[in-house]
């Protein structure tokens, strides 16, 4: 892997894979009593966030803090960006105070990018979600929890091929389905984007995705191995895309009758923060089908494997 992680389509499989192992030791570290390592003591890390998170800001910073490497958290309310400091500026500013990686997360679709080709840094960027763009470690780690839920501990070395997963809801404001669909086709896997046509984007046809406009009928006939549902992101609408919440969640929403359609062995995904009673219930999100505690914990991981991979130059033969 080089200095960047900007995009689910910048990792070969090879290298996605040795991500999702490297995560594998890391999540054994996690499960130690003392859940440090010292591989990155000495480095800066620091989290610059744009927009409103939580467990992508916690996770980051909790992934740094196991490696060892010291954290800054810059959240743009409360900062000089709030009195009108452009991107240059701050990022010069954190390159003056020597940090070796910057975790961005902006409302901007290419942010990342520009931080990454304008010549303003020299360390590591990784992208943490731009706009409607991109999420790169979102996908890493629903590939890790879907390699976990499958393999358990015999997770090592797998991809996800011929694995069918459902993507469903609000495609079009969505960087997780997005970077999930690079990740998934890149590890092997069967992408169906399940949608109203409001929420899908407009050249979604050219997607390595099969689309489908019904989720009781995709579920009925395509008998897929994992939902992923997707959060309804009404801070990006600027307009109506569906009648009403209640009728969104009736016919898109995830409820105990498509739980008992799901087959046995599937799963239920969700990247957080859910909408509960709009794309999903409270049933299905508490389930034993759904992963989504599973996903926070495996993120973190995920993440220390990501800046792992991105700092120490080395293999991770030690954890
Ligand atoms: C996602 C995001 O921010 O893109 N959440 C996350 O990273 N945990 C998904 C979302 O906000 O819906």
């Amino acid at each position: 892997m080089n200095k960047y992680l900007l995009s689910a389509a910048d990792l070969t499989r090879d290298q996605a894979i040795e991500i999702l192992d490297i995560a594998e030791g890391m999540a054994d570290v996690n499960d130690r009593e003392i859940k440090k390592l010292p591989t990155l003591r000495g480095k800066t890390v620091v989290n610059l966030f744009f927009e409103d998170s939580t467990r992508t800001r916690i996770s980051f910073e909790l992934a740094a803090k196991r490696l060892s490497a010291d954290v800054i958290n810059f959240s743009a309310k409360g900062s000089s960006v709030s009195k009108g400091e452009s991107l240059k500026d701050t990022a010069q500013t954190l390159e003056a105070m020597g940090a070796d990686a910057v975790v961005i997360r902006h409302s901007a679709s290419g942010a990342a990018n520009v931080l990454a080709h304008s010549g303003w840094i020299n360390g590591a960027i990784v992208n943490a979600g731009d706009g409607t763009h991109e999420h790169p470690t979102q996908a890493l780690l629903d590939a890790f929890t879907m390699r976990k839920r499958i393999h358990g501990d015999n997770s090592k070395g797998k991809a996800l091929d011929g694995l069918k997963v459902a993507i469903v809801g609000d495609i079009l404001h969505s960087r997780v389905a997005r970077s999930n669909l690079l990740l998934l086709n890149t590890l092997g896997a069967e992408v169906h984007f399940v949608a109203p046509p409001t929420l899908l984007p407009s050249d979604a046809s050219n997607f390595k995705a099969k689309l489908h406009y019904s989720l009781d009928e995709t579920l009925l006939t395509e008998k897929p191995d994992v939902v992923m549902m997707l959060r309804v992101q009404a801070e990006r609408m600027n307009a109506s895309y569906f009648p009403s919440e209640r009728e969104y969640a009736r016919i898109w929403g995830f409820n105990a009758d498509r739980l008992k359609a799901l087959k046995p062995s599937a799963f239920l995904m969700h990247p957080g923060p859910m909408n509960r009673g709009l794309e999903i219930d409270a049933v299905s999100a508490d389930s034993p089908q759904s992963t989504v505690l599973e996903q926070v914990a495996n993120g973190v991981s995920v993440r220390m494997a990501v800046l792992y991979s991105l700092l120490s130059g080395e293999r991770a033969t030690d954890v």
